[in-house]
């Protein structure tokens, strides 16, 4: 059993392999207290843990101090207004115009497998591999039951956690917040790790002090979105890539998020996560339940890599279904910055001949091929082909490539709609917008409304008419912009704050109708490059494309934050023209292909109009992929050394499970002069054996490259690249 109830104590003990998380049920009102997350214990007898005997709490069922015990006790699920100051995990606007909500314990079950959360995305294991908790609390007051659930995953340290409010009262109430996770804990000097961005510069890493009061980072865009990621992380202040303690949580999540660290007066923290509460409210009529997304927590005690590997893992076994999870992907080439909108059947044809004889296997039609859109300024939600580009209609074009020998795949923006288009002209109620209000353009689109189900249906029968009529094999489902101006003209006025949930809930929808009519469709999501890569999308397409920032040295910092959460498998990464046509710099052909297969690897090039130097490597990088893909797609992932760090070079690498081989790569991004070499650290490798470096036939233990390094010597020039791969003797 690795979930426990402690009768006696009323104590809950979840463990996975390296973690305990407690709960204890607190006093005859039922007070639920988080105890601990974090490194096993084995006690249940918990009373002096949970502190409600210390000053000022002034113990007794009468005389307490009430306000006092409510500002301080470590809450599993913060209640509102009703003495604890700090930020609450739910709220409510009730039918009085009252906010407050408070929740003690009722009841629970603890049972194997783990409940689907129905419409969202979350992760999954067989009945007799996880285990879940439901520990169901009580507003007497409100009339509302909130269910938290609780899964532990036996073969992974995670714990999973998610919330079912149930309305049991005969009046309707508005959620106006529900977090997912809430966790109270004691500082130990944690630094806060959160990754940042912007368009074309997702996920970089950062690491600040804890400091007294509220530290996040949220979305209101309506997309998990590129500046900042529903992702945190606390770290001992020590702590490194190997050592020191890390408690980080992942929000399983495509829209508005929050995720929140307070650290307040008795230097306790309140850790939350869930959807923003900034413009969302939820409509519950008597009987209605609203269930808040999963959370993912991953306690490691061995740093970073643990971290990293933890939840690599646990995203390959537990939350990516797609039949290509364990595959290798085609190698694509996709021709949008190859020809942007300018192309035609015989330009796409032209390029999947040349690339097939270079190796690669797959043609991918982006943005352009659809109504009238020959730039960005029209055609989106007109999703016909246009003939006067593909003569002869999609059907001839895919038969034409496949005759080649080459897979076909699409780019659609199924969840938008241009303002200068057919759908827009017969639609114009389709539009998110609010009444007298001139709704803001991004990109010369809207954003349609999936809260309806018109809309829903017709973006569905689009996009799967569309692929019913050709052999397509891949789909790239782009979205690209903001939503704001957040007004339906289908919502009631009480359920006007569910419009963004609904929207993210529209497009799982959406997804999870499409693979199950073409379950062997290979699916990309992207979002003006990686502005929704999110573990909500990974449930529906094992592969997101990660910026469109191309260029190699950029990229550096844009994989190794994404990597940091997200397995490399699902990593979009292609092989790109120079001058980069994001930011103009020009890196060696080998340099962008060794960057790029740390990822899904294609080409984004005009294949037939490089110099005859660049296409020649092709087909060597071609080999480097298929030799070493199934390893970066399933062994541990290190990260070394980061430019980000030391501003001159990086160093990563995957090492086998079974610990047979190690694929590391060297970028030296500045040539510094007169250097010697930088002996870089091979790790994960077996202490005891012997590993061959295959490139120079040297011979090492593996505790030698572990512990002394491997001497990597400069290499002339800027933006170069060397591959190490180590193979077990
Ligand atoms: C977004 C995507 C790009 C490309 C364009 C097409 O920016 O991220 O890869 O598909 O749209 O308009």
């Amino acid at each position: 059993m690795n979930i426990i109830y402690d009768e006696s104590s009323r104590v809950f003990r979840l463990d996975t392999k390296n973690s305990s998380y407690i709960i204890a049920v607190v006093d005859k009102e039922g007070f639920l207290c988080h105890v601990h997350y974090g490194a096993p214990v084995s006690d249940t007898e918990m009373s002096i843990f949970t502190r409600q005997k210390e000053y000022p709490f002034i113990p007794g069922d009468y005389n307490r101090e009430r306000a006092a015990f409510h500002d301080g006790f470590q809450f599993e699920f913060a209640g509102n207004g009703v003495g604890d100051f700090r930020e609450s995990a739910v709220a409510v606007l009730d039918e009085d115009g009252g906010t407050a909500a408070e929740f003690f314990y009722r009841s629970h079950r603890i049972f194997r497998g783990k409940p689907k959360l129905p419409g969202l995305p979350a992760s999954f294991a067989d009945e007799q591999d996880c285990m879940t908790l439901e520990i169901t609390t009580h507003d007497p007051v409100l009339g509302l039951d909130a269910k938290l659930l609780y899964t532990v995953f036996e073969d992974s340290d995670v714990i999973t956690r998610s919330v079912v409010v149930e309305n049991n009262s005969t009046r309707p109430i508005r959620l106006t917040k529900i977090m997912s996770m809430c966790m109270d804990m004691d500082d130990a000097g944690y630094d806060l790790l959160t990754l940042h961005g912007s368009w074309g510069r997702e996920r970089h890493i950062e690491r600040q002090k804890l400091r007294h009061g509220k530290q996040s980072v949220g979305s209101t865009r309506g997309r998990s979105s590129h500046q900042e990621h529903p992702f945190i992380a606390l770290l001992s202040p020590n702590a490194s890539q190997t050592t020191g303690e890390v408690y980080a949580f992942n929000f399983v999540y495509s829209g508005c998020f929050l995720a929140q660290v307070e650290k307040d007066q008795f230097d306790f923290l309140r850790v939350l996560m869930g959807i923003n509460p900034q413009d969302f409210a939820w409509l519950l009529q008597p009987g209605e339940s609203f269930t808040a997304p999963e959370a993912v927590m991953v306690y490691s005690a061995e740093g970073l890599d643990k971290m990293t590997h933890t939840f690599h893992d646990f995203y390959r076994n537990h939350l990516i279904r797609s039949p290509y999870r364990d595959k290798k992907r085609p190698i694509l080439i996709n021709n949008w910055e190859a020809t942007y909108f300018d192309f035609d059947d015989d330009k796409l044809v032209d390029i999947a001949r040349t690339a097939k004889q270079a190796g690669i296997e797959m043609l991918v039609m982006d943005d352009g091929w659809f109504g009238c859109r020959n730039d960005d300024n029209s055609s989106l939600g007109d999703w016909w082909v246009n003939e006067n580009k593909l003569k002869g209609g999609i059907g001839s074009l895919v038969r034409r490539v496949n005759e080649l020998g080459m897979k076909f795949g699409i780019w659609f923006e199924p969840e938008m709609v241009s303002m200068d288009s057919e759908l827009c002209r017969a639609h114009p109620d389709w539009v998110i917008r609010l009444p007298g209000r001139e709704p803001c353009l991004s990109r010369n689109q809207y954003v349609l409304d999936l809260s309806r189900r018109d809309v829903i249906d017709y973006v569905y029968e689009s996009v799967a008419g569309i692929l019913r009529s050709a052999n397509i094999e891949y789909v790239k489902w782009d979205m690209n912009r903001h939503l704001c101006d957040l007004g339906s003209a289908f919502l009631e006025k009480e359920r006007k704050g569910e419009l963004l949930h609904r929207c993210v809930l529209g497009v799982y929808e959406l997804q999870e109708r499409l693979l199950e009519e073409f379950p062997d469709l290979l699916l990309e999501n992207c979002s003006s490059g990686g502005g929704r890569y999110d573990p909500g999308m990974l449930y529906y397409s094992p592969q997101i494309w990660c910026s469109d920032n191309t260029e190699a040295i950029d990229r550096l910092a844009i994989q190794e934050g994404t990597a940091l959460i997200y397995p490399l498998s699902t990593m979009g990464a292609h092989v790109s023209d120079c001058p980069n046509h994001a930011v103009g710099r020009t890196t060696p052909f080998e340099t962008r292909g060794h960057v790029a297969l740390a990822g899904t690897f294609g080409y984004e090039l005009d294949i037939t109009r490089i110099s005859q130097e660049d296409r020649d490597m092709i087909p060597g990088q071609v080999a480097l992929y298929h030799k070493h893909n199934d390893l970066v797609r399933s062994g541990d992932y290190y990260r070394v050394a980061s430019y980000n760090d030391n501003r001159l070079y990086d160093f990563y690498g995957v090492v086998a499970k079974d610990r047979s081989e190690a694929l590391f790569t060297y970028v030296q991004v500045i040539h510094r002069i007169n250097m010697r070499s930088l002996r870089l650290r091979i790790p994960g490798l077996d202490a005891d054996r012997k590993y061959r470096l295959e490139e120079t036939g040297e011979v090492f233990y593996g505790n030698t490259l572990m512990n002394m390094g491997y001497p990597v010597t400069e290499i002339s020039g800027d933006f170069r690249s060397r591959l190490l791969h180590f193979v077990a003797e």
